[in-house]
């Protein structure tokens, strides 16, 4: 018998040796208890998160809580079944309003995750004769949405505007095209040249996707996203979100005006062929969406909290993924990936979470403390965060 799992003995070998050093393991933590969206009690100690995507502090908003209960008394706790036969309530028609309401757009379609709004819309619409031309470092689901599908896959240079023209070129006349583009992309926490980029694909004869995960609520006028804030969203055909982040739930949706949308309610597999979210999620979602239309006082906190923390660990010698901040998202580069283990324990010694990242999911096989900020953390927890990021930094030898 050929042990199918021997193909991951390099990683295994990998984890072992890092572990070996006495180190915590980085990707297995537990969250004892969460008190808030900005501070939880890991291995006993009072822990500042610094490495969650609840980037606007949704997940104890009281109207948010008191919405999901009181979904879970009336409707129970899941729908045991698929959006087009038993498993669409009022509560997913309610949030599936929320978002077109606050996107301004005509149409909404509610999935399980943003994982599965990636998979189910890119494999859907883009098909066998057709092209994907796609942003290199775009997110998993993006990729995995490519490979469901039986389109060509064109990737072009991170964030390359002539790259991006260049492959869009060499596509046959007349073949159906789709471009994938991320507002804010997750690992460095860059944005993307939006603007240029649709007018481009748009003069080329494609259609675009943006992925807007973790731009949505903070970014823009109305915080829909890079596509808002660059003034191009009615050029963009397809937004992809999540509630996973700035909604401060689960789940996933797509938000589009094309005259065609609804039918891919019939046609799209992830959507059709998995259960739909719980009614408490839903709630939740719909609450958050609709408080989310009013939090310009938030949105500019949370850039104040950006640009403190970006210029102090700049200051403090850290190398950082964008020269100015750009989102809510601020990635710290450290050398390897055994440096980078290293600091990532000191700080949670320090009383700090952030995301250790490592290949594959980072670009040019680097590894990161992905920071991200929220809007509740508060301008004292800025300076702590920083003190913290001080003490491990020389503990660890990263700064002096
Ligand atoms: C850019 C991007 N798209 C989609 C997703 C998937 O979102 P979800 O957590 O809802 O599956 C993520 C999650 O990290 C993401 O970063």
């Amino acid at each position: 018998m050929t042990d199918l799992l021997s193909k991951f003995d390099p990683i295994i070998a990998q984890r072992e040796s890092l572990l070996q050093t006495g180190l915590t393991d980085p990707f297995n933590l537990v969250m004892e208890r969460v008190e808030s969206p900005t501070v939880a009690i890991c291995n006993g100690k009072r822990t500042i998160l610094l490495g969650t995507y609840n980037y606007m502090g949704m997940t104890f908003d009281p109207d948010v809580v008191a919405a999901g209960k009181q979904a879970l008394e009336e409707f129970g706790s899941g729908t045991t079944g698929s959006r087009v036969l038993n498993g669409t309530y009022s509560g997913h028609r309610a949030v599936e309003q929320a978002l077109k309401d606050f996107y301004a757009m005509d149409h909404a379609m509610v999935f399980s995750t943003g994982y599965q709004a990636n998979l189910g819309v890119i494999s859907t619409i883009a098909g066998k004769e057709d092209y994907i031309v796609l942003d290199i470092d775009s997110h998993a689901s993006i990729y995995d949405g490519c490979a469901l599908g039986n389109a060509q896959i064109v990737p072009f240079r991170h964030n390359d505007i002539e790259a991006l023209e260049k492959r869009l070129k060499r596509i046959p006349e007349g073949a159906g095209k789709l471009v994938v583009l991320e507002g804010v992309y997750s690992m460095l926490g860059d944005v993307a040249p939006l603007k240029e980029m649709v007018r481009i694909s748009k003069e080329n004869g494609a259609m675009v996707l943006v992925d807007e995960a973790h731009s949505m609520g903070f970014i823009g006028e109305h915080g829909r996203g890079v596509a808002e804030a660059q003034g191009i969203i009615d050029d963009v055909d397809f937004i992809i979100g999540t509630f996973s982040k700035s909604v401060g739930t689960v789940g996933g949706f797509c938000v589009s005006n094309h005259p065609k949308f609804e039918i891919l309610r019939l046609v799209c597999r992830p959507y059709v062929f998995t259960a739909s979210l719980p009614p408490s999620v839903v709630a939740t979602a719909a609450t958050s969406i609709r408080k989310l239309m009013d939090s310009a006082d938030k949105r500019a906190h949370l850039w104040e909290n950006s640009k403190r923390l970006h210029a102090g660990l700049r200051q403090l010698g850290f190398t950082l993924g964008t020269d100015e901040p750009q989102s809510a998202i601020i990635a710290v580069i450290m050398p390897d990936l055994e440096k980078g283990a290293a600091m990532w324990e000191a700080l949670l010694n320090e009383g700090l979470y952030v995301n250790l990242a490592r290949p594959p999911a980072t670009p040019a096989g680097m590894t990161l403390l992905r920071c991200s900020l929220c809007a509740l953390h508060t301008e004292d927890q800025v300076g702590e965060i920083l003190g913290m990021f001080t003490a491990a930094g020389r503990a660890t030898g990263c700064i002096n």
